[in-house]
């Protein structure tokens, strides 16, 4: 009898993420943009439990919004588990049971952090045993952002953000995180950025061949300062999520005045991240920051990536 007969789903969380730095290369020819950018794994965690079925089949339930999560094939969980049949050869099926806590298209790579738990929650209900650098390259195939889902703690990604290598981190990070409403798709805000750039080429001036990521960040992950961390802080995305979403820059100048270290635009937003100085500075900005009328959570990082609960 295997492991899933005898104790039901298999259950697997992965984490949410930050991006405390990206820089934004050229447009390639395949579509995607050349990337440099650290990630920074935090504390709020889809949970998928898959069951054996005959079909592909998934519901969604969560602590966040979940308007907009599609329930059909275009569900990046399903269409993980999917890939995984196909090139694996398995004839089963799967029903998956998501539930959320990452803001849905919040720009913390909540979608990519469902397909990711699929993948190895899928693995180890089959019994289809791939080892981590094959469960590595179907995720690739499935987003940019799923391979470090799946790998989660701090890393570097270079290529489209899916050529991860492992950071050093010491200690914790604080973050408080401002949720939207409305959520912004990934392509219309990559879009934007090429029109911004286009339309400011004069003052922007060359972009670089190759991306990198700033020394002063690396430096601050490895002391764990939150407050070397907040002067490297950078996305380049920000600007574009900003022409198109005007509305989060006054929450990003309140945080700042109202105590955080510094605020980001998480990824192609619309979230917003507010670097702390301790929990208990959080605990304050998040209170205040509900008290003005936003949905405000707070999470730390870096924390493991895609793991089976039971
Ligand atoms: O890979 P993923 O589905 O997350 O990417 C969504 C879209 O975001 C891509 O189709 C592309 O338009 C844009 N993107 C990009 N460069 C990247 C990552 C994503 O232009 N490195």
């Amino acid at each position: 009898m295997s492991l899933a007969e005898t104790f039901g789903p298999v259950r697997v969380r992965a984490p949410g993420k930050i991006n405390v730095f990206l820089e934004v290369g050229r447009l390639q020819d395949d579509g995607y943009h050349e990337l440099a950018t650290a990630f920074q794994a935090v504390s709020l965690f889809e949970e998928v439990a898959a069951s054996h079925a005959d079909g592909f089949s998934l519901a969604v339930t969560g602590t966040v919004a979940l308007d907009g999560v599609p329930v059909d094939d275009r569900n990046l969980a399903l269409r993980a588990a999917r890939l995984l049949a196909t090139e694996t050869g398995y004839r089963g099926g799967v029903h998956l049971d998501v539930h959320k806590q990452v803001p849905v298209a919040g720009g913390m790579g909540g979608g990519s952090a469902d397909a990711a738990a699929a993948l190895v929650a899928c693995d180890a209900l089959w019994e289809t045993g791939l080892s981590s650098s094959e469960l590595h390259r179907l995720a690739a195939r499935l987003g940019a952002d799923v391979p470090f889902a799946l790998m989660g703690g701090t890393a570097i990604g270079a290529g489209r953000g899916d050529r991860l290598s492992p950071a050093l981190a010491r200690g914790r990070f604080d973050w408080v995180l401002v949720l939207s409403d409305e959520g912004v798709s990934t392509p219309s805000v990559y879009g934007e950025l090429d029109r911004h750039r286009d339309e400011h080429r004069v003052d922007i001036g060359p972009i670089r061949d190759v991306p990198e990521v700033d020394a002063d960040v690396l430096h601050a992950l490895r002391a764990g300062d939150a407050r070397m961390l907040a002067a490297a802080v950078r996305n380049d995305l920000q600007v574009a999520t900003l022409r198109l979403r005007p509305d989060l820059a006054p929450v990003l100048e309140r945080g700042e005045e109202w105590g955080a270290l510094a605020g980001i635009v998480s990824g192609s937003g619309p979230t917003v991240a507010f670097l702390c100085g301790s929990p208990e500075e959080a605990l304050e900005l998040r209170a205040r920051l509900e008290a003005a009328g936003h949905a405000a959570l707070h999470a730390h990082g870096p924390v493991p990536g895609a793991r089976v609960v039971s």
